[in-house]
């Protein structure tokens, strides 16, 4: 055998490549090349340089199929204890968001129900989240803590997060949310746990390496600007980027703030002013928007979105999975959203679900398909790329692979939902 052939080689693909100026990188009767976890080639079929099994010790004809790069959620709240189904009866019957979380509900029942949970209770709750997500062509996964609000629980979260990431082979970016909501045990007592989550539980969890990026929410019911610089502030000392919860509900000035510390994103966004835009623009700070949590809020103010485009600001979808306001388990799903809600194009819908999530992640090394980025890329049901925005439901993803291995196999529809 030829000791320089590809390991893997896919025909017949209709490529979107998010890469190239043509409308999503399109490449039509495509071939991919995949050796040692990267991508070795990509191009049209009549360009390769040789025959195919001449050029790879695996070829496999994908009959037309649509292949991405596999998807990238760049926001969740996925490790948690319990559930939120009644909040959700309670909104439904009238009560907000905010009023459900002054009442003790809300962030904080979530808290006593992660507390409450075993490192081993908290897994196996959170794969068949995980799992969900994978199905559906996700192969990295941002997840936060924020549901402990304790060193302990925290801690757990994130092992949690990084089992995830070990058992299921795809990769997740943690983020330490610890000024996520006012622990109970600390009311009337805001200084002293900024302070604790600053000196005490930041420090401890990175030197773990349980921390890849801090977040704050920093909102009216959450941590007002002065006390989200004092966790980025030590962020930085530990060289950790950060990120935001930032205008979700109110107008804070958090993108500012984020944008200051060259933030990799600023989330959520729907009060985001033109100031802080702007910020965000110079920055290069990713806007990432969250239709789940605007959804299940019945919210009515949109996103800037026509403003962070005239900025050139890159926007990223994210699922949000989180129990209290978007539990949403299809990244795909939550692109379809952002079409029809937020008004993004399939295109942009999907840069934000692949390269500009990756971006906003910090990862440079995935979210598009061009050669010596990592083999991780989905191959659908379907043909043409908004198609995965329009479909609603339905298991698209044919295969799914990560590093060039294939991890989640479906039987393969013969012809596009389109087509039956
Ligand atoms: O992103 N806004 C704060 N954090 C979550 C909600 C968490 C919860 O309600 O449990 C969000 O929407
Ligand atoms: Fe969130």
């Amino acid at each position: 055998m030829n000791e320089t052939r590809w390991d893997r080689l896919l025909l017949n693909a209709n490529l979107a490549t998010f890469a190239g100026d043509a409308p999503y990188g399109l490449v039509e009767h495509g071939a991919i090349a995949l050796h040692h976890g990267r991508i070795a080639w990509v191009g049209r079929m009549d360009t390769l340089p040789d025959a195919p099994d001449a050029l790879a010790a695996v070829v496999e004809s994908l009959d037309g199929a649509l292949v991405t790069p596999a998807l990238v959620d760049c926001h969740t709240h996925l490790v948690f204890g319990g559930d939120r189904a009644h909040e959700f009866e309670l909104r439904l019957n009238g009560a907000s968001y905010e009023q459900i979380a002054h009442a003790g509900g809300g962030i904080a029942s979530s808290v006593n129900a992660t507390r409450a949970a075993s490192e081993e209770q908290l897994f196996a709750q959170s794969l068949p989240r995980a799992q969900a997500l994978l199905a559906d062509g996700v192969t990295t996964l941002e997840i936060k803590s924020g549901y402990g609000l304790e060193l302990e629980t925290e801690r757990r979260m994130l092992r949690v997060a990084r089992r995830l990431g070990r058992e299921l082979g795809i990769s997740v970016r943690t983020s330490f949310l610890g000024l996520h909501a006012l622990p109970p045990e600390f009311r009337d007592r805001r200084g002293d746990y900024v302070s604790l989550v600053c000196d005490a539980m930041l420090p401890a969890l990175a030197a773990e390496g349980l921390v890849d990026a801090v977040d704050a929410f920093c909102e009216g019911i959450g941590f007002n600007r002065e006390e989200t610089r004092r966790v980025f502030e030590r962020a930085k000392q530990l060289g950790l980027p950060v990120k935001l919860h930032a205008e979700q509900l109110s107008d804070q000035g958090g993108a500012a703030l984020v944008a200051e510390y060259r933030g990799l994103s600023a989330d959520h966004l729907e009060h985001l002013s033109e100031a802080g835009i702007e910020a965000m623009a110079s920055a290069g700070t990713v806007a990432v928007l969250l239709p789940g949590a605007f959804y299940a809020l019945r919210e009515t103010k949109l996103p800037p979105v026509a403003a962070l485009r005239e900025q050139r600001v890159p926007i990223a979808i994210a699922t949000d999975c989180n129990p209290g306001t978007s539990p949403l388990l299809s990244l795909r799903l939550a692109a379809g959203m952002a079409c029809t809600l937020f008004r993004l194009t399939p295109e942009e819908a999907l840069r934000g679900v692949t390269a500009n999530a990756a971006r906003a992640l910090g990862l440079h090394d995935r979210g598009t398909l061009a050669a010596g980025q990592r083999a991780d890329l989905v191959a659908w049901n379907v043909r043409q790329p908004a198609e995965l925005c329009y479909w609603i439901g339905g298991g698209l993803a044919r295969r799914v692979y990560v590093a060039g291995e294939l991890v989640s196999r479906r039987k393969p529809s013969r012809r596009s939902p389109s087509a039956s």
